[in-house]
């Protein structure tokens, strides 16, 4: 089948590299002519464990190409994924405007039938909108269909959850149309899931918005915790073994960030409000996914008094581990809120520190975890990448200034940590305890 993707970032690049490993020729297009350059020349212009590998072996036997002129890619392509960027609008709606440019694109290049098929995370009836779109553009002379198929990859096992997925949600009116995505998929021999258009559009804001109220819900648990003497991460471990409750993204912590759960979250409230409804969980969700930020950047003052003159470490700048994207990370607000309260910082990442440079200019950067805790009142570990889990005490001990760590992921042991000299704050932890 031959291909075309449209959108080369998280999920347009994985999505044609997975479907050129099936078999598929793919054309990936995109308006950036950076990242197409950096693609034609092997190169990937994100950090995704396994990915950059897909892409030269593909390219390498002709199966992966890339342009900056997506007419051409409209041309050359029967199926067209749409993977573009939806990012808030001012009011937190979902903005299309990248959706509509490339429905647009398709409507005036198309020269038969075309099928587009798209992955990105849209407003419920933006499936209709694109349609009537690409009749407008095209003066109708082709036919063509439009399919939902939203993607649930997770940055940072983005090439595992493309290729082993729970499950292929796909949306469609025609089911000829629908059968024609679900083929394929077919090689991946998981459930696949068919109905309407709008169905499918809800479904991914639902996983998504369900998700983050796992994580505020355990994140409010946790702050409870703090104040009776509870340890959240016992609570968790005694509450998931009902097999009801699935331990997935029920972890206490600094709460989400990503390019996603923020954005979709406030864009489900927005469809809910437009439709009347006044979907007040989800608000919720949302203030106190914000607060629990604050609450941390508030525990190290508590401990640090002002914060003037003092050196704030931080560990972790990507907004989870295993990936580069900094976009709403947790870490940058964090970092925001101690500058602004007169601290120094000092952070390390393994692969977000080019990243987050440009973000925040007023952060020294260390290119080794231990180099940024030197002379440190305190640490924060806020990302939690596998090399923070095994950090080395001693070493930490004779870096910092003062040995106090918070830990914004809950990562550590507080009894070993404890046992190393230090004073652990954790997110809902009884530090102070025995190791078990
Ligand atoms: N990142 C994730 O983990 C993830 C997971 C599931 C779903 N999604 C959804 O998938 C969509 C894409 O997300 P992403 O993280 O891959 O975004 P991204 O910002 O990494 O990539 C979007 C790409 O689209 C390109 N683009 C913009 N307008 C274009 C146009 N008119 N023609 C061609 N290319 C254009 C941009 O240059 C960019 O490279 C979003 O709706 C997002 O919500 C993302």
């Amino acid at each position: 089948m031959r291909i075309g993707v449209v959108g080369t970032g998280y999920v347009g690049l994985v999505t044609g590299a997975c479907f050129a490993d099936l078999g598929n020729r793919v054309i990936c297009a995109d308006i950036d002519r950076r990242k197409i350059e950096m693609l034609k020349r092997g190169e990937t212009p994100i950090f995704e464990p396994g990915l950059e590998e897909k892409v030269r072996i593909n390219a390498r036997v002709g199966r992966l190409s890339f342009t900056d002129d997506v007419g051409e890619a409209v041309k050359k392509s029967k199926v067209m994924f749409v993977a573009v960027g939806t990012p808030p609008g001012p009011d937190g709606e979902a903005d299309l405007s990248q959706v509509r440019a490339v429905a647009e694109t398709v409507g005036r290049a198309m020269n038969g039938y075309r099928l587009v098929v798209n992955k990105s995370t849209v407003p419920v009836g933006t499936g209709d909108i694109v349609s009537q779109i690409i009749a407008q553009t095209s003066g109708g002379t082709y036919p063509h269909d439009v399919v939902s198929n939203p993607e649930f990859l997770r940055e940072g096992s983005a090439i595992h959850d493309f290729m082993q997925p729970d499950r292929i949600v796909i949306g469609c009116s025609n089911p000829a149309a629908g059968e024609m995505v679900a083929e394929l998929y077919a090689p991946l021999n998981a459930p696949i899931i068919v109905t309407d258009l709008l169905s499918a559009e809800m479904i991914k804001y639902t996983s998504n918005a369900f998700l983050a109220l796992k994580i505020s819900f355990i994140n409010e648990v946790a702050n409870i915790c703090e104040r009776v003497g509870a340890d959240v991460r016992d609570v968790v471990e005694g509450v998931t073994k009902d097999n009801r409750i699935n331990p997935a993204f029920f972890g206490a912590g600094v709460g989400y960030g990503g390019s996603c759960f923020p954005k979709d979250t406030l864009a489900l409230v927005g469809i809910a409000a437009k439709a009347g409804y006044d979907f007040q969980i989800l608000k919720a969700v949302i203030d106190v996914n914000e607060a629990q930020r604050s609450r941390f950047v508030a525990k190290i003052t508590e401990r640090l008094g002002d914060l003037g003159g003092k050196t704030v470490a931080v560990w972790g700048l990507s907004f989870k581990p295993n990936t580069d994207d900094i976009r709403e990370s947790p870490s940058l607000d964090i970092i925001g809120k101690l500058l602004a309260a007169g601290a120094a910082v000092t952070a390390y990442d393994p692969v977000a520190l080019e990243a987050a440079r440009g973000a925040l200019p007023d952060v020294d950067y260390a290119s080794d975890p231990y180099a940024a805790a030197e002379g440190a009142d305190a640490l924060a570990v806020v990302t939690d990448w596998n090399e923070f889990k095994e950090a080395n005490f001693e070493e930490l001990a004779k870096a910092m200034r003062r040995r106090l760590i918070f830990d914004g992921r809950n990562i550590y042991d507080p009894a070993k940590v404890e046992a190393a000299g230090f004073e652990y704050v954790g997110v809902g932890r009884r530090a102070g305890r025995a190791a078990p």
